[in-house]
């Protein structure tokens, strides 16, 4: 990738002749939009995930979208979530008329909502509970599916973060839960560029996923190009979210090597953690379970000058972002609510204190070196 100006990207890319042939193969077969590397990357995904249905779209914010609508929600029911996520987990339950309760995160060394926030939020018109698997973190998810369980609520789990990790349990992370939203945006740890999957346990939430998809159509195009159907009826009104072929083969692509790519950012992870301790820095890594995490970022907690420490690494062209600004404070949500701030401190905290520094397969040591001593002269 042309990294611009920048000496250490936040993320590079580490495609290779795979992926070009991957591009070829579709290309050469002359179809373009959801056909059999669609269909085939939803088979392997499901298998990986040991899920039954796997449902691949056109982004992780359709997934979720497709997620919401699939499992009935409807204007005027109460849905709780995080504000400690990008803004794709809220905007679609806000454009469908859904109230959004936001919960806290449980505290600023486990960045995720869990039972203790959520249980105080549930009332007669909560419906759902979406957990953001903050940097791929499952840990909080069996308790927090047991009070869903209990209140009889639906669990759905933003997953963007968390493809390749896994549970407590061993299993993958994003098949806790009965739906999971996965994104396979272009930074991710399964990266296509634009592409998302919608994963359940629920064959009528998949059904009514496929439906929607694809404009509530009875066939597609790619049914109609092999002759299985000749005209189609529309059952219920919905989306243009399918995947490009190119994105599904890619998929399959980085699916084979989804387990390398996550060891490789571990053993980064893992320097980067030995690099911080020995300098002595005030700046803490946000944990997260070293053998079994997604490591999509490298999130560390800055004491303080959060800002200047960034405008410092910028200067010496080191990327680094937040993970996340909290949504409750976006104007347009704000506007959509038209309540008064929920009070939120460990949200608060942690997005005033955290800062995401360059993580991907191919960073080498001496690029980590270089990060770490620039955030040691900043502080010395
Ligand atoms: C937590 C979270 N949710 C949702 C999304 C949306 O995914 P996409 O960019 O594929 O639409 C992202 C990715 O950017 C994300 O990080």
């Amino acid at each position: 990738m042309n990294a611009g100006a920048w000496k250490i990207p936040l993320f590079d890319l580490d495609y290779g002749p795979e992926e070009e042939e991957a591009v070829r193969r579709v290309v050469r077969s002359g179809w373009l939009t959801q056909g059999p590397e669609t269909q085939a990357f939803e088979e392997e995904f499901a298998r990986y995930l040991g899920v039954p249905e796997v449902v691949m779209t056109s982004s992780g914010t359709t997934a979720l979208h497709l997620a919401y609508l699939a499992a009935g929600l409807k204007p005027g029911d109460e849905v709780i979530v995080p504000s400690l996520t990008f803004i794709a987990t809220v905007s679609p339950l806000l454009w469908m008329g859904v109230r959004v309760v936001f919960a806290d995160i449980l505290s600023v060394r486990q960045p995720v909502i869990g039972a203790e926030t959520v249980a105080p939020l549930i009332g007669p018109r909560t419906r759902a509970v979406v957990y953001v698997s903050y940097n791929g973190l499952q840990e909080p998810l069996p308790a927090l599916r047991d009070l869903c369980e209990e209140h009889g609520l639906l669990l759905i789990e933003d997953a963007a973060h968390a493809t390749g990790g896994r549970a407590p349990d061993g299993r993958p992370a994003g098949s806790l839960a009965p739906i999971a939203a996965f994104s396979f945006f272009a930074n991710k740890t399964l990266p296509v560029g634009e592409g998302g999957a919608l994963a359940t346990h629920l064959p009528e939430v998949a059904r009514q996923a496929r439906l929607l998809r694809s404009h509530g159509m009875t066939s597609l195009s790619w049914d109609r190009y092999r002759r299985r159907s000749l005209t189609y009826d529309v059952v219920r009104l919905g989306f243009n979210y399918r995947a490009s072929e190119l994105a599904a083969a890619l998929a399959r692509v980085r699916l084979r090597k989804l387990t390398v790519e996550v060891a490789q950012r571990r053993e980064r992870v893992a320097r980067y953690r030995r690099l911080l301790a020995q300098a002595g820095m005030p700046v803490e890594p946000v944990p997260a379970p070293l053998e079994t995490g997604s490591h999509y970022i490298f999130p560390v907690l800055v004491p303080q000058d959060r800002e200047g420490l960034m405008q410092h690494l910028k200067n010496q062209g080191i990327q680094t972002s937040v993970h996340y600004p909290p949504v409750h404070r976006f104007r347009a949500v704000r506007e959509a609510l038209g309540d008064a701030l929920p009070s939120l401190p460990h949200t608060e905290e942690f997005s005033r204190r955290e800062l995401t520094l360059p993580l991907y397969s191919r960073l080498s040591p001496g690029q980590m070196d270089q990060v770490v001593e620039a955030i040691h002269a900043f502080f010395a």
